[in-house]
């Protein structure tokens, strides 16, 4: 049964995005595992995580659970990350997220011209999020996770699924939420 990897940055009980990304999610027909950030409650690397971290690396120990958010990435078949616009991109929990993921010989390889090499099983990965003004440019949470996912996970595609304006006075947010929930792409 194919695999799909759910990274839950939603904070708030009442999260919009978490309730479009569960309305995605529900087109799926395999197995779901949730990866939520906030009980996950990763730590920022620390001279002392980083120099334990080396030392695994260097003994090519990958089964330490430090690595598990790793192990658990590499191995979906469909990556789906849901995380509301802060501050022009997404909650700091993403950012230490990545960095514990970020695994040279697990997550990704580099080759012998410094050129990383993902990984990773999964073609696609979705990134889905609601802010509450409009996104001005670009949503640079979503176009850093394409970046990474693309030359560093080796996930090939990444799609952006966003409803905006949700905050502003006189916005309907059901109706926007509605909205966006009736043009939901099919995850197959
Ligand atoms: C800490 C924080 C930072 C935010 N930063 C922005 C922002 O930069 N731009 C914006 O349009 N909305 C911003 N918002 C509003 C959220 O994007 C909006 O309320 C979003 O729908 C929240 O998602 P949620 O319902 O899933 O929690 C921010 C909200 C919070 C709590």
């Amino acid at each position: 049964m194919k695999r799909l990897l759910f990274i839950n940055a939603c904070v708030r009980a009442e999260s919009r995005t978490r309730f479009l990304a569960e309305k995605l999610l529900s087109r799926w027909e395999g197995e779901v595992s949730e990866l939520n950030l906030e009980q996950l409650a990763l730590r920022p690397l620390t001279a002392e995580t980083l120099a334990r971290r080396d030392a695994l690396l260097a003994a090519g120990n990958y089964a330490d659970a430090m690595f598990d958010p790793a192990r658990r990435l590499v191995e979906a078949d469909t990556v789906v990350i849901a995380a509301p616009y802060w501050d022009c991109s997404f909650p700091a929990a993403v950012k230490v997220f990545v960095e514990q993921v970020m695994v040279n010989g697990l997550t990704f390889t580099f080759t012998d011209d410094g050129m990383p090499h993902g990984k990773c099983r999964a073609k696609k990965l979705w990134y889905v999020s609601t802010a509450g003004g409009p996104v001005i440019g670009t949503n640079l949470g979503f176009e850093y996770i394409r970046q990474v996912s693309s030359l560093y996970w080796g996930i090939p595609e990444a799609e952006l699924i966003q409803a905006e304006c949700l905050d502003l006075i006189g916005a309907d947010p059901e109706a926007i939420l509605a909205e966006t929930t009736a043009e939901l792409p099919s995850l197959l």
